[in-house]
């Protein structure tokens, strides 16, 4: 089939805000321990990170590492993580029924990210405690000398305040499995006075309310409108989370998962409207779209629910990908980047080793998950500002979703280069041809990247890793009146290429 691009650079949607490009770190599993954390590994700087892991987040792009969860928070005591490591004390984390060691807390991954050039994105606990620990730990991160937390901070060794702007308020407290799960309203009363004490703290912060942990939450909608209600003042952003996987072998729903991503979306920006509308609002809530990936619930995790108590970081959620995991991962970015107008921050769940583009051996290599490939080749090239492309593709009807668009894409402006790049996602098991128009526009294509993989089942190592390659296909230059430019010379014609 052929499907037709139709862009125009002064049609835009809306900036690109760089924080769309997150990652998440959760005390779960090897995330933390063996993960980014190994003291004595051989690339382990002297903190005890990994060097290895911190050259692979760095080229993966992600801009924002969520922490310390995720379910964990729910029941986390953030005091016990900070102070002279020998007073510390494991503690019994319930959400996955692990023994904590408290190694690594709020000062080690604050100064981690300082380091590897990332902005963390803090949550407080909700489920367990309450509006005093929240607000300490902002003065604990964020405060001057001359108040309690903040000088338990400098105590522990670190004068400047981190400056820490974006908190999640919670984390799934519609859930329940959440430790602390509460109903929409006491929630939202909860969040409401713990972000004001926040705030009245640190009033430059930005927070985060929990919407639903997934669409098919049965209090999805609902629990939006009540949250909203009781958080307007005091939230910028509301949460959502979503994991995709293939079901019942329907590749078909499967690779249309940025279809019931879309969809998701525009339901909670449609809820979010109208808690402002309701109440003669000019404000909009963004969306913090906090966790979202492929990951095997389901069909994998089933096993891992109820485990013995484990200690020693266990290998928990450690999904291994495949190419086709990849196609998913790359058409779940065209749909976050066509709603940028509306999503101010999304994080990739997770960073290393729990459901991740990055896998580590303890003592061993680090290596790339055929997901990786997407997410850093979409975070190094969406730049600017998100245009407002007109996708005429076939469609396909899938059992999940109905009718799907066959081919996916978004494009990017940098205003300050005049670059534009182009993402697009083909969902058909065949090739499809690719025409670009650009009426009234003159641009000239000046790179192509193809990156492919064997259609092979998802094999755990850095030797399959390997596998999916990326090259640079063409490179086009010239001039013409409109269309796209290409090397062969096809001035004012419409470029095609296979996708
Ligand atoms: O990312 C793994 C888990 O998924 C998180 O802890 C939780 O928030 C979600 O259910």
């Amino acid at each position: 089939g052929t499907t037709t691009l139709t862009l125009h650079p002064d049609f835009r949607r809306g900036a690109l805000d760089r924080r769309l490009f997150g990652s998440f770190v959760e005390h779960l599993g090897r995330a933390v321990y063996t993960g980014v954390y190994e003291p004595g590994h051989a690339t382990s700087d002297e903190h005890g990170f990994r060097g290895d892991v911190v050259d692979l987040t760095r080229e993966l792009g992600a801009t924002i590492v969520r922490y310390p969860g995720g379910n964990f928070v729910s029941n986390y005591r953030w005091e016990d993580g900070v102070g002279p490591r020998e007073q510390r004390t494991p503690f019994l984390d319930l959400a996955w029924r692990t023994v904590e060691p408290n190694d690594v807390g709020t000062d080690e991954f604050l100064q981690y990210c300082e380091r590897t050039g990332i902005e963390p994105m803090m949550a407080v606990n909700l489920g367990t405690r309450g509006v005093e620990a929240a607000a300490a730990l902002v003065e604990y991160c964020n405060g001057e000398a001359g108040t309690r937390w903040a000088d338990l901070r400098i105590a522990n060794g670190r004068t400047e305040p981190y400056g820490v702007r974006l908190w999640c308020l919670g984390n799934e407290m519609d859930g329940p499995w959440q430790i602390g799960h509460k109903d929409a309203d006491a929630y939202g009363r909860l969040a409401a006075e713990a972000g004001k004490a926040m705030r009245l703290v640190d009033p430059t912060i930005e927070l985060v309310a929990c919407g639903s942990s997934s669409m098919q939450m049965d209090t999805f909608g609902e629990w939006e409108r009540v949250v909203l209600g009781h958080t307007f003042d005091v939230v910028d952003h509301i949460s959502m989370h979503a994991y995709y996987e293939e079901t019942d072998g329907d590749r078909a729903s499967f690779l249309a998962s940025g279809t019931a991503m879309d969809r998701f979306v525009e339901r909670v920006v449609a809820t979010a409207d109208a808690v402002s509308a309701q109440r003669r609002s000019d404000k909009r809530f963004t969306i913090s779209f906090d966790e979202w990936n492929v990951w095997y619930l389901q069909s994998r995790f089933v096993g891992e629910k109820n485990l013995p108590i484990q200690r020693d970081a266990p290998r928990i959620i450690e999904d291994v990908y495949s190419a086709l995991d990849a196609v998913v991962v790359g058409d779940l970015l065209v749909t976050l980047l066509n709603h940028a107008d509306r999503i101010g921050v999304a994080c990739l769940a997770q960073l290393v080793n729990v459901i991740a583009p990055i896998i580590t051996e303890p003592g061993g290599p680090a290596w790339k998950q055929p997901t990786f490939h997407p997410f850093a080749r979409t975070a190094a090239t969406a730049r600017g500002e998100v245009l407002d492309l007109r996708v005429d593709t076939a469609t396909t009807t899938t059992a999940a979703h109905g009718d799907v668009p066959l081919v996916t894409a978004a494009a990017t402006i940098d205003p300050a280069t005049g670059h534009l790049a182009l993402f697009v996602t083909n969902r058909s098991p065949e090739p499809q041809t690719l025409v670009l128009r650009t009426p009234g526009a003159r641009l000239t294509l000046v790179d192509a990247l193809e990156v492919t993989a064997d259609d092979v089942p998802a094999v755990a190592g850095p030797e399959h890793a390997a596998s999916v390659a990326e090259k640079h296909v063409r490179t086009f230059e010239l001039g013409g009146d409109d269309g796209v430019d290409g090397g062969e010379g096809v001035g004012g014609e419409p470029a095609a290429t296979r996708t």
